[in-house]
């Protein structure tokens, strides 16, 4: 029988795929539902709890599947319905987990939806689905307020009968009324659509900025948007009363993309959201300061550990050997949090490499769960050099290249090291994928990092097996803080097991008493050197 306490996800490790740049099996240099079938067995070995996959809904790929047309469908590109079923299905004959991605902020201009908009009325209940505006000025030339896009540039664009459309993100995605009952309502049937096809949850987009104040035009900064309102807990419950109409079948879950913590916090211990991302770690310098900041943070305002969901990356921000690798950053004329995200300035990739390796095992055994980006597995540094006339990202674009843009981190994977797509095309390799994957790719080949012991990849697996066995036991053991010196985080999961990271150069001499379980790197019996972690249980 069912039992709907599970709470699978409440430490579940889950891997994202950015399926465009997972595997291709159609050979058009595109990664699709097929390809990723094809590595399902890769998945299981590596050790994760389940999947997420970004939308792979029908898109004009804009914002590459974040501009979506259609909800209840699969993008030709990627595959289709029947193959989605099947994949569920050989998902779940693995014992494994999916997580689709809800987007419900925005659709995009070739939307049913908006494309009736646009062609209605200004007062017409079809706009009223979308946020249309009156423009300011003698003629309404003036954009309605002074938001901006979270890409940059207005966040305002003016229709041709003059009124002008809101959009949070870039113009081709326009944003939903949610104050309007046939928005709620269509994404009541969306969510049930998936979750009738066997999905086990949502990750929600950006869920803060749903709710806009109604009188917009007195608003003149968007801080006002992504503000906890009321309105936006009323939707959330709303969601998450779907998610229980299906506890008596299986219990499906939410995660909300909150970059504030404050909302993440407030709808995760209100259990509107199962959990919420925790982004703060993730933004944090290579620093044992900031980390112990970063994750007391966490642990201080979410009322239960198993609420939190840990992260150092995902396809919107720079791969973290290249985060940690910087030794010299640039002064970034970008917003500070697009800075944090995506630094600039001298690489030391082996640098990069080691502390990337300490960090996976800092960030395994914290109390929650982990999700884990494509690619980290690999070891693979962010691709800075792509040429301008590759770059797809509308980030970039718009901010005229002031913000890196994210296609550095979405080149497609490389599993072996034959070029020209190191088996990412599968069959025909003449065919150049989406973004072009540079020449050093090869050396991080998914199948050559499983013959090398030593590999960040085998790094990965045991890291995940370990925690695999060791999670019963420590499950339910209790996060406290170790005493060590300013560059050492040591903490301990009841008093059994213990991780420790050294973020500095020196070597730290290990608490006596404990076997080594894992290290991230090179260790003699009792001594961590700098930038390495390890974890460890009593003997
Ligand atoms: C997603 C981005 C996307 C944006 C707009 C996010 O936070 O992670 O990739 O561009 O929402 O949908």
């Amino acid at each position: 029988m069912y039992n709907a306490s599970t709470k699978w996800w409440r430490d579940a490790v889950i891997y994202q795929v950015y399926l465009r740049s997972f595997a291709d099996q159609n050979g058009d240099g595109i990664g699709d539902l097929a390809g990723l079938k094809s590595r399902l067995a890769y998945l299981k070995d590596l050790g994760v709890d389940g999947i997420w996959i970004n939308p792979c809904y029908p898109s004009p790929q804009v914002d590459h599947g974040y501009d979506i047309l259609n909800y209840e469908d699969i993008d030709t590109v990627y595959g289709d319905l029947d193959q989605f079923d099947g994949l569920v299905r050989d998902i779940h004959d693995l014992e494994l987990k999916l997580l689709m991605d809800l987007v419900p902020n925005h659709c995009s201009v070739e939307h049913p939806w908006f494309r009736s908009a646009l062609r209605s009325n200004r007062n017409s209940k079809e706009r009223e689905r979308f946020i249309f505006r009156d423009g300011r000025g003698p003629d309404g030339e003036q954009p309605p307020n002074d938001w901006r896009s979270a890409f940059g540039g207005p966040a305002w664009t003016r229709t041709l009968d003059g009124q002008w459309y809101l959009h949070m993100f870039d113009a081709a995605q326009p944003d939903f009324n949610w104050h309007n009952r046939n928005v709620q309502e269509f994404f009541d049937r969306v969510m049930r659509f998936w979750f009738d096809r066997g999905i086990d949850g949502f990750r929600v987009d950006v869920p803060t900025t749903i709710i806009k104040p109604i009188n917009l035009e007195q608003h003149e900064t968007s801080s006002m948007v992504g503000q906890d309102r009321p309105e936006l807990h009323a939707i959330y419950r709303r969601w998450r009363s779907i998610c229980e109409s299906y506890s008596l079948r299986r219990e499906v879950t939410l995660v909300g993309e909150f970059w504030d913590a404050d909302i993440a916090t407030s709808s995760a211990n209100s259990r509107e959201f199962h959990q919420a991302f925790y982004f703060d770690l993730l933004v944090q310098p290579w620093s044992a300061a900031a980390w112990r900041r970063a994750i007391d943070g966490a642990l201080n305002k979410f009322d239960d550990e198993s609420r939190i969901v840990w992260t150092l990356a995902n396809h919107d921000v720079h791969r973290q050997v290249t985060r940690y690798g910087i030794v010299r950053r640039n002064s970034d004329s970008c917003h500070p949090i697009i800075a944090a995200l995506r630094p600039r300035g001298q690489i030391n990739v082996e640098q990069g490499e080691r502390r990337a390796r300490a960090a996976l095992l800092g960030l395994l055994m914290l109390p929650g769960a982990q999700y884990i980006y494509q690619g980290e597995e690999l070891g693979l540094p962010e691709v800075l050099d792509l040429p301008d006339d590759v770059r797809q990202d509308p980030g970039w674009k718009i901010s005229d290249g002031s913000d890196p843009g994210r296609d550095g981190c979405r080149i497609p994977l490389p599993w072996s090291s034959e070029p020209p797509s190191f088996g990412f095309t599968c069959g025909c390799e003449e065919v150049a994928s989406w973004l072009p994957q540079p020449e050093w790719f090869g050396k991080y080949a998914a199948y050559d990092q499983i013959k090398d012991a030593g590999s960040t990849l085998n790094l990965y697996r045991s890291a995940l097996h370990a925690r695999r066995s060791l999670r019963d036991p420590y499950r339910e053991e209790k996060f406290s803080w170790g005493e060590s010196p300013e560059d050492i985080v040591l903490y301990y999961r009841g008093s059994e097991f213990a991780c420790v990271i050294n973020f500095g150069d020196e070597v730290y001499s290990l608490p006596v008493g404990y076997r080594t379980v894992i290290a991230s790197g090179h260790i003699s019996s009792d001594e961590l050197p700098g930038s390495t972690a390890v974890w460890l249980q009593r003997e």
